[in-house]
């Protein structure tokens, strides 16, 4: 996790004269609890999580691999791990292209200096009985902090200022209440949002802020399960689910569920609490075997490519499909380098196995790649790939972040790929053109947000 920044001064950041916003309230009430401890080990998961079609399993991890290093040359600060998940007792049906749910859990060390500062340690593991919100009953204080509550969240302004009033030293209250209010919205920007302090942070920089468990478990956002696509094929072995993820090792520094799993590869038989989601038109069926597809994977957004390919060789393998010949499948990777595009032999096995047809790369952080970005190559290939695409049955695959820049300048290489093949006169018909092909199902995303 990126470190606190402790090191400001509070006073720096206080205003003359600012107006505070309308403190969250907190009904009083008194969190009783039974004579009982709850097992540590509990994870609290009755409620309904997002998209789930099956019930939540405790699964163990049957293997961490480090495909990357991070800092490697080449590379950016990211570590790309893959895990293999025992799935052999739940009997669980999917294909190649479904995601999964990992329920995260915040870290021991979050836990025990929040536990401290609500000098809560002597009643941590004791079963709360009543009254410290909907989110309580039958688990304890440190499966609140640990399961349920998100630590690392953006704080609001509301909630900033009812911290303020839980501050035994009045500056501390001052900073707090002056952060909230609309005078110090550049301030409130710059440490919240730009510097991304946290609940933690802020907590470190104020010692004298105590606020009762009962008011966290009321207003801070509940800690949501996060989705992986799965990245093998159930036809090589039904009893595995592989995923792939990049842990981030520099600010703002790695996310709270990669964190949890790359550290269960210290641990002896580590295991975690995860479900599966609705499929949903993403994948890659027995039906898309006689098909062509063009895929387009951003970094660790191979994965699921990963999963579609060996699916297709493993129908060719045990002659599933009643077609008798595969249709064809272009790959277009971006990634920083060669060493960072995740299963680049297998990648490479399956070029000259023709269960891939075309295979290119892009590697952003070398100098001697032909292409730096993705769009680079599709517009290398931009007749080609417009021929393609308007055979009947080609479908267009992108795997890529959601919220940032990356998917829009892969669509605005795919509309000019669009624009140029048919003509058009404007890009704006293009991205009209592709967003039909988005509603008839020839182009489908997979977009991590
Ligand atoms: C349908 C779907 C499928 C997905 N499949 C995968 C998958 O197969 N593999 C995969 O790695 N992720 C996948 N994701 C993203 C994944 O769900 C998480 O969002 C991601 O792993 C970060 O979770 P976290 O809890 O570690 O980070 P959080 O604690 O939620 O923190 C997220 C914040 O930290 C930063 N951050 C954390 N990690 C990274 C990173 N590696 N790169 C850039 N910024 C980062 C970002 O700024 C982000 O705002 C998928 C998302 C969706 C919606
Ligand atoms: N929200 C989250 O929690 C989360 C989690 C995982 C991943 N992600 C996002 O998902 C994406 C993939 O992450 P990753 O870790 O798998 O891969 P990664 O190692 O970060 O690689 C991303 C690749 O995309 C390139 N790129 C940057 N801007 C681009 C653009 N405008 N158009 C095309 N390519 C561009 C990068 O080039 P440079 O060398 O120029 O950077 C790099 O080669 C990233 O955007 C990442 O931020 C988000």
């Amino acid at each position: 996790m990126n470190e606190p920044h402790t090191d400001i001064n509070i006073k720096d950041f206080i205003l003359k004269s600012f107006k505070e916003a309308k403190p969250l309230s907190v009904e009083p009430c008194k969190t009783l609890y039974a004579d009982e401890m709850v097992p540590s080990d509990k994870h609290n998961h009755c409620s309904k999580h997002p998209f789930a079609r099956s019930q939540v399993f405790n699964v163990p991890i049957k293997k961490s691999e480090l495909l990357v290093i991070s800092g490697a040359e080449g590379t950016n600060n990211k570590n790309i791990i893959k895990i293999t998940l025992n799935t052999k007792e739940l009997g669980l049906e999917w294909e190649p292209g479904d995601t999964i749910g990992i329920l995260p859990t915040n870290s021991d060390k979050d836990v025990e200096f929040l536990l401290n500062r609500l000098d809560a340690l002597a009643s941590a593991d004791y079963e709360i009985l009543s009254n410290a919100g909907p989110l309580t009953s039958g688990c304890s204080v440190r499966q609140i902090l640990r399961d349920r509550l998100s630590l690392r969240s953006i704080l609001k302004k509301q909630f900033l200022s009812a911290l303020g009033d839980y501050c035994g030293d009045n500056e501390e209250k001052m900073f707090l209440k002056c952060l909230s209010s609309k005078e110090a919205t550049s301030i409130y920007n710059e440490l919240i949002i730009n510097k991304r302090l946290t609940l933690l942070d802020i907590l470190k920089i104020c010692p004298s802020c105590k606020p009762p468990i009962e008011f966290l478990s009321k207003h801070l956002p509940s800690l949501l399960a996060r989705p992986y696509s799965i990245a093998n094929s159930p036809l090589v072995n039904s009893n595995e689910i592989s995923i792939v993820f990049s842990l981030l090792n520099e600010k703002p520094g790695p996310g709270v569920t990669t964190s949890m799993l790359s550290k269960k590869s210290e641990e002896n038989n580590p295991s975690v609490f995860m479900y599966l989601r609705e499929s949903n038109t993403f994948r890659y069926t027995i039906e898309d075997y006689g098909k062509n597809q063009i895929f387009i994977a951003i970094g660790t957004g191979l994965a699921p490519f990963l999963g579609f390919l060996q699916h297709k060789e493993e129908i060719k393998k045990q002659s599933l499909s009643k077609t008798e010949a595969p249709g064809q499948s272009w790959l277009f990777v971006g990634a920083t380098s060669e060493e960072a595009v995740i299963g680049r032999d297998q990648l490479l096995k399956w070029q000259s196995l023709n269960v891939l047809n075309k295979f290119v790369e892009a590697h952003s952080r070398c100098q001697t790649s032909v292409f730096k970005y993705v769009q680079d190559a599709l517009m290398k290939y931009s007749h080609e790939i417009f021929e393609f695409l308007m055979t009947s049955d080609a479908t267009l695959y992108l795997c890529a972040d959601g919220g940032g820049e990356i998917t829009k300048s892969i669509e605005g290489a795919l509309a000019d790929i669009i624009k140029n093949g048919m003509h058009l006169q404007e890009v704006n018909e293009a991205m009209q053109v592709l967003k039909e092909f988005k509603t008839n199902g020839k182009y489908k995303l997979d977009l991590w947000l």
